[in-house]
């Protein structure tokens, strides 16, 4: 659980956010909505510099990766190819008392005691017995019977009570008596009672009314007006996660709930017209690889990248924008060559232990999936350091192969230190050729690629090796056909032909993703940035200030432009000129609104890195400084002069 203290600070972050316009709640007039978030004017601004960013890093400044912008809604059959439609849950359970929704694995565990209530019945039904057995009774009789049936309730023995007494009756000399008690013994056995088990987590110390009032709740929505439990147990409990976090009550069992959101392609809303909002971007990569690798003249090495909107009906949307039902993704899908086909052509893998991949050798060509899964991490965490997450607030976590899905040979998450715990960013899959393989078999369409050099290569590799990558390449392709629940027989005849493919120089490549998410970056860049400058006056009074340290490659405004004064015409001229000479090249803003001080101090919580101001200096008041400015940097309050000519090439490398 997070400490109070972080708690304190995400507050912090959360209410700038909302006062700066960097996030605001999405539909707020109306309430909000859960797991939806709208960004304001400088969110926007910021979200579009990092999606800039990445677009640029990931694709223009390569030779080997091409870009892709796909529709949301695609054939349902992609998301059945995915496996998305049959596997795409998480374990979700209900709280029995105040119906909230959690997902399994992120229940908090608590300790305490738990009180089990066992065997309600109704004590309503039993007035409303005695009420009738009582009714050929004289009034005095009456009375007293339901003073003795009152104090009965209070023992809460009343329909042991009641029936002892109608056993009495049955004893009775006169026959109307007998069968009328007989009678009212069936109703009496007929009585609603409810057989569920239902228990509450207390924690230690808390009275057992509090347990009782909140079984008799849930018993009335089962139809039980006044519960009465036929047995109450209590139980010492420690680290449980069966219990609601929130009221105590029992949870359900865990279940499966699919988290894409559905919906009906045209007016009829059958289950021939269903279609599913993409829960992720990269599927739509797969399924137009042949059209990417076909119009764009790349061959194997090479990537597709994507940006785009993903959404997923989260179970529990948590930590502000980190878990979120409307999101988006950056995702790559980098195509490699298969080992298999590497080591035919080069006569070896090189191996990733082997590999500084930080320095790429220029030569990748024997680069197998552990290489270029490697490279992958490094490029990732440079790009983070790059916008200015530094190695220190990032941390690399290797899943375990039992972690893994079952067609990843590994994945690497690489998480940040948000104030509510060190979560994840990203993660860099090496999935094997299982997506396009699982396209090829759904659409019937084939993934494959022809590649010239193995076929070349494969004609002169001596029988012993080559025989050995076969068997491998069969190996592999087989064990996935078999997976996937291709009968044996099947399996080894379709390994087959694919593993022959190999000596015409074709196979499926291999896939190494990383899949990035644009609004946990932006909440991960917004925490990094935040921090707090106190300044004490002469007097003593001190006054603590929000400065948003962005790196200026994200800053959603690159520099404030301000004339000293706002009614002097020559200095709101001149700061207009500079205005005009930057815009054409980043973000600026104008201010001429209040004191020099306050202006840089709202620039500061808005994250701006430099402010410009044109004074009497710039104007020649000084002949030495005309046509100079003052720039002054965000992080520590300096200032220095430069001339406007100088201005432009100043600040564009060190915002882009
Ligand atoms: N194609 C692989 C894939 O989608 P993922 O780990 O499910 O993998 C990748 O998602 C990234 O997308 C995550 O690392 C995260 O940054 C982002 N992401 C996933 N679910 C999200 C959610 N509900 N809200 C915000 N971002 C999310």
């Amino acid at each position: 659980m997070a400490e109070p203290k972080e708690n304190v600070l995400m507050e912090k972050i959360v209410s700038l956010c909302k006062r700066r316009g960097f996030i605001f709640q999405s539909s707020e007039i109306y309430g909000g909505i859960n797991g939806f978030w709208d960004y304001g004017p400088l969110g926007a601004e910021l979200k579009r510099n990092v999606k800039e960013l990445w677009w640029n890093t990931m694709t223009r400044q390569r030779d080997d990766v091409a870009g892709l912008e796909a529709t949301i809604i695609m054939s349902p059959q992609i998301w059945k190819a995915s496996g998305h439609v049959d596997t795409f849950s998480d374990p979700m359970c209900d709280c029995k008392g105040c119906k909230k929704r959690f997902r399994a694995d992120q229940i908090e565990p608590s300790s305490g005691v738990v009180f089990h209530f066992y065997g309600a019945e109704d004590r309503s039904m039993n007035k409303a017995l005695l009420d009738q057995l009582l009714a050929d009774k004289s009034e005095e009789e009456q009375r007293k019977g339901k003073e003795r049936y009152l104090e009965l309730l209070k023992e809460e023995r009343d329909a042991d009570i009641l029936k002892e007494e109608l056993e009495t009756h049955l004893r009775s000399g006169i026959p109307e008596v007998r069968d009328a008690a007989a009678d009212k013994l069936r109703q009496l056995d007929s009585l609603e009672r409810c057989t569920e088990h239902f228990a509450v987590l207390l924690p230690h110390g808390k009275p057992r009314e509090s347990a009782e009032k909140k079984a008799s709740v849930f018993f009335q929505q089962k139809g039980i007006k006044v519960p009465r439990f036929s047995a109450v147990r209590t139980e010492n409990v420690e680290n449980t996660v069966s219990y609601c976090n929130d009221c105590g009550c029992e949870l359900t069992a865990p279940r499966p709930f699919n988290l894409m959101f559905k919906t009906y392609v045209g007016p009829v809303e059958s289950e021939d017209n269903v279609a599913y909002l993409r829960p992720e971007t990269a599927q739509a990569i797969f399924a137009q690889f042949k059209n990417v690798l076909e119009t764009s003249r790349q061959r194997v090495p090479f990537g597709i990248a994507q940006v785009g909107k993903a959404f997923r009906n989260e179970v529990t949307p948590r930590n502000y924008t980190f878990r979120s039902r409307e999101f988006e993704q950056m995702e790559l899908e980098f195509f490699i060559k298969p080992d298999e086909v590497v080591e035919a052509i080069k006569g070896r893998v090189t191996p990733g232990a082997e590999l500084d991949t930080r320095h790429p050798a220029l030569d990748t060509s024997s680069w197998g999936w552990e290489a270029w899964h490697k490279y992958w991490v490094e490029q990732r965490i440079a790009f983070y350091e790059g916008i200015g997450l530094s190695r220190a607030t990032l941390e690399e976590y290797w899943q375990k192969p039992e972690e893994l899905a079952h067609y990843a040979r590994a994945c690497v998450d690489i998480l940040f230190k948000f104030p509510f715990g060190t979560q994840e960013l990203e993660g860099i899959a090496a999935r094997s050729d299982f997506d396009l393989s699982q396209h090829a078999r759904f659409s019937g369409k084939p993934m494959g690629v022809f590649d010239e050099e193995l076929r070349a290569a494969w004609g002169k590799l001596p029988k012993e090796k080559s025989d050995d990558l076969w068997r491998r390449y069969y190996e592999n392709r087989k064990k996935y056909l078999v997976k996937m629940g291709v009968e044996a027989e099947q399996a080894a005849k379709d390994a087959t032909n694919d593993a022959n493919g190999l000596a015409k120089g074709q196979y499926i490549p291999h896939v190494i993703e990383p899949s990035a998410g644009v609004d946990r970056l932006i909440l991960a860049l917004i925490c990094n940035a935040y921090s707090e400058v106190t300044e004490t006056d002469d007097k003593g009074k001190s006054e603590t200030t929000v400065v948003m340290k962005f790196h200026p490659r994200v800053a959603p405004i690159k520099v404030g432009v301000m004339p000293l004064l706002k009614n002097k015409p020559e200095l709101v001229k001149k700061a207009q000129e500079v205005r005009d000479l930057l815009r054409p090249w980043m973000n600026v803003f104008y201010d001429d609104a209040g004191s020099i001080g306050r202006r840089y101090a709202r620039q500061d919580e808005a994250g701006t890195p430099f402010c410009v101001t044109i004074d009497f200096d710039t104007l020649g008041e000084k002949p030495e400084l005309k046509d100079t400015v003052t720039i002054r940097y965000r992080d520590d309050g300096k200032q220095e002069r430069l001339a406007i000519g100088e201005l432009l090439n100043w600040l564009l490398p060190k915002i882009r």
